[in-house]
């Protein structure tokens, strides 16, 4: 009896050393204590022990059943342990982990420029005035003194919707529109999209202009080349320098080309000025008294000064951007530039 004990703990002690999961300590538990268990079937096999042995077995077969206890309880606390900490682990959230930074949408350099440029203007009093993209061709050329057979026309290529509807080629057609409506003092400026059939390097079938147009008693070119010489200073730096040379519009006479010393080489030469150290910036001029005349204001009594600049080339010209086409692109790590 003594011996069949003894090897039922040691078979015991190697099925507890084999258990790797809880289950399989559990079935171990089973088969050893459970009621069918194999320690119980010696119990049941004392009946046949002699009696004057029965105490000594007895104890024995206690003992055997304490040792058996202990050491499945032991396996029993190791693997469950085992499991919790494998469970965390799995588990668990590396709360010391760097997070993904969400990237911040920005501002597009154009449009950075645009609130620049509305900002300096009325700043200086002006307001912001705006006008349809589809535009009829009396407000973007008859109007604005430019006939149906005028030569002008050339100089801005056009989509053409209608006969007399079109895609305006510029912000100028604003213009007609405010002096037909607003009694002068007028003061205004004009952000917004236009549209001609080119594409290069530097020109885009869609672009953005300012307009400005400025219309009261005694407005001579003087107040122009005042304002926009303060503007381009504000604009690029303190320092720029502004020079007007004549030019052609049939709404202003007389009109001008405007230049600004070259924001990257200040004036010296480089490849953005093509080695002049200028760079033209918009067309302006005083308001031809035809243009007034067609808007209903009279000619005798005021004047008027406008401009028109391109919002793609003078960001081009601010950060020395050498394609206009990047802008348009709308490649992310470019425009994370200008954040
Ligand atoms: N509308 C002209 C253009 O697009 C610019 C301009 C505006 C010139 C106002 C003079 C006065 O080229």
């Amino acid at each position: 009896m003594k011996e069949k004990i003894d090897s039922l703990i040691s078979a015991a002690k190697a099925d507890v050393s084999a258990c790797a999961t809880v289950a399989d300590i559990a079935a171990v538990k089973v088969r050893y204590l459970g009621k069918s268990g194999e320690l119980t079937a010696l119990l049941r096999g004392m009946k046949d022990v002699p009696a004057d042995k029965k105490p000594e077995i007895g104890r024995y077969v206690n003992e055997a059943r304490d040792v058996i206890t202990a050491l499945t309880g032991e396996k029993q606390k190791e693997l469950e342990a085992a499991q919790t900490e494998a469970r965390m682990l799995a588990e668990s959230v590396d709360v010391t982990y760097s997070a993904h930074e969400g990237s911040l949408g920005s501002l597009h350099p154009c449009t950075l420029v645009k609130n620049e440029i509305v900002d300096i203007f009325t700043s200086l009093g002006f307001k912001v005035a705006r006008g349809p993209e589809i535009e009829l061709d009396f407000f973007n050329f008859q109007a604005l003194n430019i006939p149906k057979d005028h030569p002008a026309r050339d100089m801005q290529d056009t989509f053409y919707i209608g006969n007399d509807i079109l895609l305006r080629t510029h912000t100028s057609p604003v213009q007609a529109r405010t002096m037909m409506n607003e009694k002068p003092p007028i003061a205004i400026v004009v952000p917004g999209k236009v549209y001609r059939p080119d594409d290069d390097a530097t020109h885009s079938p869609m672009f953005q202009q300012i307009e400005g147009l400025v219309v009261d008693k005694h407005i001579t070119l003087c107040d122009l080349k005042g304002t926009l010489t303060l503007f381009a200073r504000e604009l690029f730096d303190k320092n720029t320098k502004t020079r007007f040379r004549p030019s052609y519009f049939p709404f202003t006479e007389p009109s001008v080309e405007v230049d600004v010393t070259c924001s990257q080489c200040h004036g010296k030469g480089c490849r953005l000025c093509h080695g002049t150290g200028w760079i033209e910036v918009l067309g302006a001029g005083v308001v031809n008294p035809k243009v007034l005349e067609n808007c209903g204001i009279d000619p005798s009594e005021y004047s008027g000064y406008a401009f028109g600049m391109g919002i793609e080339r003078i960001t081009m010209i601010k950060y020395g951007i050498p394609d206009m086409r990047i802008l348009f692109e709308n490649d992310a790590r470019f425009l994370k530039s200008f954040r």
